[in-house]
């Protein structure tokens, strides 16, 4: 106890609370009130996570509410998760006592009562006030539980009142009903089912049996909460009490900029790109910040139209206000119909129209409230400014989204004619290719430059995060009609087989059918909205799903050039070393190109940059867990783009593990999954690195072993390690089809970057293996690569 007291009154010191010792109980009898702020009494529950008491605030020391806190918990450090009287706090005169009939009063210095609840419901039962190890504050009958304010905490046991309302501390939003997130009287986030509880799992239990669960669902040792913040949204936080770290595992609301009441009338709200969470509002051109509104952001006219008067339109791209009953929703034949029909209306501020041939308009009369800039909104909308403004739109980028997506053509040599590809044919294509190399080369640097421009824009504009406002969600009879009937297949992978399919507004799409999907409605749908939500120039788009009758289905992109698999392996059978490959036509269906090494080193380096920003810069670590050139998709221009992302976690380990066996896909799979060890992103920086290797080589690893290699512990990392910087015979690694286009001017950098980051990626140790940041700029060339340690022998023999 008295280590305690020292731990409480050494923290007590560090933050400058009044270094008074703080009595702590667990539990107050009659005998303890009245009980006063100034008396620095805490009540502190049985497993030291929750303390409860009279809390200074902090504009005002003198001045106290009485809350419950998270109490030592350091990345919660004092978090206060319930108050009861937060809008008047209260001074040293006042206290909390236990009046006649045994009922518990806050009584300020002139006797008002200030609890909230009713007196009735406070009939205690037995003396004690309580604090739960749940953080739920017991007083008989009574418990905080049922008026939480604005934290739900875990508890399996109280429901807490289905209806209740959360506000958050600043009194600005409300989540009404546990429904719907609500501004003012204007709503910007609804679901269909009330929250329920949030279990300690990470789970919330909805009406009607519905459920969410967090990213970190069933994880132990966490501390969790559901809080409405000040910003508007609503979270779960996650804390984690061995990594001693606090993070944000669910979140409603996932532009910020949606979020009504950032910013006031005649704004738009922007998002910062690379931090969706911090969002600035400004004014759009013809208008000017509005200095005599000194609550909020808004903006004024600069040169206000008359009735009557000339005006015209400013189109400003991906630009959305609304504002509920200041809005026309209209289907119209064209533009100009639209156009007119706001001209005809003298209350009229602009429109939104959607260039998507559906007639999409929407009028917004006297007011533009709430607006924003999202690419998710596909939409234009135009301002409505006098005749004489001078300003222009600088809302551009409709076009040129188009141009952010790998257009850059590389020419690539053409396929042989003959089946039979002679030495003289190798000879050929290499001369072409030498002189492509010439062109290449400068296209290259010229991609690499606008690649870099892109991106960079890309990021300004948060692009690279594009969110599009959740999957849409296709019932099971559409996507019959879509693929008619899942009658063209184009593959069959581990997670279920995936058809071809046109949509009734004309986008291709690959539709994956999924096998053995476990969990409920709720974890696919929750699982599918993560999904949708990553959005890189290298990972193929989810454009929705369908849960119906048991089916579970994703709607992907097209992506038209198959999967690298088939570039690179052109032969079943294994090469040999010493004579020329002989291209064998009837093994797949794809016309033979053959990959050079720029192609190769863009494919490698899209790839890692996208592993990396599922790792790194997504909300919720997203492993992929399945990496292989099979998953690895090329666009037009073979630009890569990573498929199946985000499925693992529909999968159990288990599974995983026996799936992959099965596929043979095993040669790509960390030792860790094989030792049953702990799965973290360092698995799949080990399966990139059997990739990178596979690209150089243009062989699969395992093939090899099985083919000219005798020995049984051959082990293709280590082979390829002692070629490279012991025997000092790089050429032995490189893929024979385009060894002989191998320029060491021009490519040995390149390629020595592969194979060197390759190495590093298949170390034995997954803390050994960098991350996969780090590997990005490996292969970038912005970091020096160390030599590497040979990858130490690890595999295992058949079973
Ligand atoms: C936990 O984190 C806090 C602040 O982040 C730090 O002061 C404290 O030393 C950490 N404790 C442990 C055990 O890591
Ligand atoms: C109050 O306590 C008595 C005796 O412990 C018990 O019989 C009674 O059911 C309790 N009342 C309520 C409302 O819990
Ligand atoms: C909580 O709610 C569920 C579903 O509405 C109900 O089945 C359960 O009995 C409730 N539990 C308590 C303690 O009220
Ligand atoms: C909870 O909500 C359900 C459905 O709206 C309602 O039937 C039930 O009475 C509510 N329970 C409480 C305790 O308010
Ligand atoms: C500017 O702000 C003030 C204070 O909110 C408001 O009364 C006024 O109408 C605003 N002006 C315009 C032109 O919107
Ligand atoms: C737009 O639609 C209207 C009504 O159908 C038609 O009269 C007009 O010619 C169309 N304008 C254009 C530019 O297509
Ligand atoms: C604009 O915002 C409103 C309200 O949030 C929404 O209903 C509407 O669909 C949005 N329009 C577009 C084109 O995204
Ligand atoms: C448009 O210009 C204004 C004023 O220069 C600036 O504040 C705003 O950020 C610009 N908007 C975009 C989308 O670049
Ligand atoms: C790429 O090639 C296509 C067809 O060959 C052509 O239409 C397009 O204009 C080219 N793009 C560039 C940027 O050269």
């Amino acid at each position: 106890m008295s280590l305690l007291l020292l731990f409480s009154f050494f923290f007590t010191l560090l933050l400058n609370t009044p270094p008074s010792l703080s009595q702590q109980a667990r539990s107050f009898t009659i005998s303890d009130f009245p009980w006063r702020p100034t008396q620095n009494k805490l009540l502190v529950s049985e497993n030291n996570v929750f303390a409860a008491g009279f809390k200074p605030t902090t504009s005002s020391p003198k001045r106290y509410v009485f809350s419950i806190w998270y109490h030592n918990i350091p990345g919660n450090y004092q978090t206060v998760v319930w108050s009861t009287n937060k809008n008047s706090p209260v001074t040293d005169g006042s206290s909390l006592v236990i009046g006649d009939n045994g009922v518990l009063r806050l009584i300020d210095s002139s006797g008002r009562n200030l609890l909230p609840w009713s007196s009735t419901e406070i009939k205690p039962n037995s003396t004690s006030l309580t604090l739960e190890d749940s953080g739920n504050l017991v007083y008989g009958d009574w418990q905080s539980f049922k008026y939480p304010t604005d934290t739900i905490l875990p508890n399996p046991t109280v429901n807490g009142s289905n209806g209740t309302t959360l506000q958050s501390k600043n009194g600005k939003f409300m989540f009404v009903d546990r429904k719907s997130l609500v501004f003012g009287s204007s709503s910007y986030w609804s679901t269909d089912n009330a929250f329920i509880m949030l279990e300690p799992t990470g789970m919330v239990t909805k009406e009607t049996g519905a459920t969410l669960v967090s990213s970190d669902f069933g994880e132990q040792n966490k501390l969790r909460r559901l809080t409405l913040d000040d910003d508007g949204n609503l979270r779960i936080y996650s804390f984690d009490r061995v990594a001693n770290e606090s993070s944000v595992v669910w979140l409603a609301v996932q532009e910020m900029c949606t979020v009504h009441g950032a910013c006031g009338d005649n704004t738009i709200c922007m998002d910062d790109g690379s931090n969706s969470d911090i969002s600035y509002c400004i004014c759009p051109p013809g208008f000017k910040r509005n200095s005599s509104d000194r609550e909020s952001y808004s903006c004024e006219m600069k040169t206000p139209w008359k009735n009557h008067g000339k005006t015209k339109f400013l189109r400003l791209d991906y630009v959305n206000f609304s504002g509920g009953s200041d809005q026309t929703d209209l289907i119209v034949e064209n533009f100009s119909v639209c156009q007119s029909r706001c001209l005809a209306n003298q209350n009229c501020k602009g429109f939104g129209f959607k260039y998507d041939g559906k007639g999409y308009c929407v009028l917004q009369i006297d007011r533009l409230a709430f607006g924003y800039w999202s690419p998710g909104t596909e939409a234009a909308f135009f301002l409505r400014v006098d005749d004489s403004e001078t300003d222009e739109s600088n809302f551009t980028g409709m076009t040129s989204l188009l141009e952010t997506t790998c257009d850059v053509n590389i020419s690539l040599p053409e396929p042989p004619d003959e089946s039979n590809t002679t030495v003289r044919n190798i000879v050929i294509v290499c001369t072409l290719f030498a002189a492509e190399l010439i062109s290449g080369v400068v296209f290259f640097w010229g991609f690499l430059k606008k690649y870099i421009k892109y991106r960079d824009m890309a990021r300004t504009f948060g692009l690279e995060f594009l969110p599009a406002g959740g999957p849409k969600r296709f019932t099971y009879a559409e996507l019959k009609a879509a693929t008619s009937d899942f009658s063209n297949p184009i593959g069959r992978g581990g997670f279920g087989d995936v058809y071809k399919g046109e949509l009734t507004d004309h986008r291709v799409v690959a539709v994956k059918c999924l096998k053995k999907v476990t969990g409920g409605d709720g974890e696919f749908w929750a699982e599918v909205t993560i999904i949708a939500r990553m959005h890189h120039l290298n990972l193929v788009r989810l454009w929705g799903f369908c849960a119906e009758k048991g089916q579970r289905i994703l709607v992907y992109e097209y992506v038209p050039n198959g999967s690298l698999d088939k570039y690179l392996f052109h032969s079943s059978q294994a090469p040999s070393l010493d004579k020329q490959v002989e291209i064998d036509p009837r093994s797949t269906d794809v016309p033979k190109t053959i990959l050079d090494w720029n192609i190769r080193y863009r494919i490698a380096l899209g790839v890692a940059r996208a592993i990396a920003y599922l790792h790194e810069e997504c909300l919720e670590w997203v492993l992929h867990c399945d990496i292989k050139p099979e998953n690895i998709l090329l666009g037009d221009d073979f630009c890569p783009k990573i498929s199946d992302f985000g499925l693992a976690k529909l999968r159990k380990k288990e599974d995983m593990v026996s799936m992959s066996m099965l596929r043979g896909t095993r040669g790509y799979m960390a030792p860790e999954w094989l030792k049953m060890d702990p799965i973290t992103p360092k698995a799949d920086v080990y399966s990139f690195g059997m990739v990178l290797l596979e690209l150089v080589s243009g062989v699969r690893s395992f093939d090899m072993q099985g083919s000219f290699i005798e020995s049984e512990d051959w082990y293709f990392p280590r082979w390829a390690f002692d070629k490279a910087f012991k025997e000092m015979k790089v050429e032995d690694i490189l893929d024979q089809q385009i060894k002989h286009c191998f320029d060491n001017r021009l490519h040995f950098d390149l390629v020595d970057r592969m194979v060197k980051t390759a190495m590093w990626c298949l170390q034995d140790r997954p803390e050994v293996r960098p991350s996969m940041g780090k590997v990005a700029k490996m292969l970038e060339g912005t970091v020096e690569i160390i030599e590497p340690k040979k990858p130490t022998i690890f595999y295992l023999t058949d079973e």
